[in-house]
């Protein structure tokens, strides 16, 4: 099983949509894919067509009372694709964990039946756009992170804290597993994108081929709470999705 997570402390980067339709490239390759959502915005379940209400299980009640996390996974309408959704609540525990006792390890207790079972061939998680204990959380269990970033001055700024971070929490056993992701990025705006490029050549070698280009129909797909290979008007986001999803597997060693 391979675990991967999509993070950066910035907001609206493209984390959710990237998990969601990432699961779903390989949920229609085959594997057996968990989408677990670690944001307490919960935007993961409608993003995919599953509807998660105030009080109904979620990641809040798995980390709280450090559960096993088979007992809040659903189904999803794609096939081989299936969620441990979260809600709001989430945001209430994130609160009581600064001060726990190995606060950083209560997500990887309660994943150890599914790494027993081999249930899965590969788990996505969604993050928060923050620093604090549910990116801590998440750290701790993942074999790679890919950090989207839109080309804006704002987005990248920062980036920095977060690598850090990364490096941090796992004490180097993440340094070179990790890759960035241009996402959002609009096509007329080639003067911006080179400027960021160029801001960003620091990390040159970390940065993945495959951009993610802004698409109306990535919008309204998610809106629609489906993947946009499942679009009618998606037909150009699935080809970007494809691409990105074939670099992703060689980069994080999926099979
Ligand atoms: N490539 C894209 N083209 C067009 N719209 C996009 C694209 N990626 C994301 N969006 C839209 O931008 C908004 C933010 O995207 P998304 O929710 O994926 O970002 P996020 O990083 O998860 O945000 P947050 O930090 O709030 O969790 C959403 O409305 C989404 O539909
Ligand atoms: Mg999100």
């Amino acid at each position: 099983m391979v675990t991967i997570c999509l993070a950066n402390h910035k907001g609206g980067t493209g984390k959710t949509s990237l998990t969601i339709n990432l699961g779903t490239y390989f949920a229609r390759k085959k594997l057996k894919v968990l989408l677990v959502d670690m944001d307490p915005q919960g935007h993961v379940a409608p993003g995919i067509g599953v509807e998660v209400g105030y009080n109904d299980r979620s990641m809040a009640d798995i980390l709280s009372n450090q559960e096993d996390i088979s007992k809040i996974i659903q189904k999803t309408p794609v096939k081989n694709l299936d969620i441990a959704p979260a809600n709001i609540r989430l945001s209430l525990v994130n609160e009581t964990l600064y001060n726990s006792f190995k606060r950083e390890r209560r997500l990887m207790k309660s994943m150890d039946s599914i790494y027993k079972n081999k249930t899965y061939n590969l788990v996505i998680i969604d993050c928060p756009p923050s620093l604090g204990p549910l990116i801590e959380n998440t750290l701790m269990v993942v074999d790679y992170c890919l950090i989207p970033c839109e080309p804006s001055s704002r987005s990248i700024d920062g980036l920095a804290d977060f690598i850090l971070k990364l490096k941090e929490v796992r004490e180097g056993a993440l340094d070179d597993n990790w890759s960035i992701v241009l996402s959002r990025v609009k096509k007329a705006a080639r003067l911006t994108n080179e400027v960021i490029e160029e801001k960003l050549s620091d990390y040159k070698d970390r940065i993945l081929k495959t951009k993610i280009y802004e698409r109306e129909s990535i919008n309204q797909a998610q809106m629609a709470g489906i993947p946009v290979f499942d679009f009618p008007r998606g037909a150009q986001a699935s080809d970007n999705f494809t691409k990105f999803g074939k670099e992703v597997s060689i980069q994080c060693r999926i099979k």
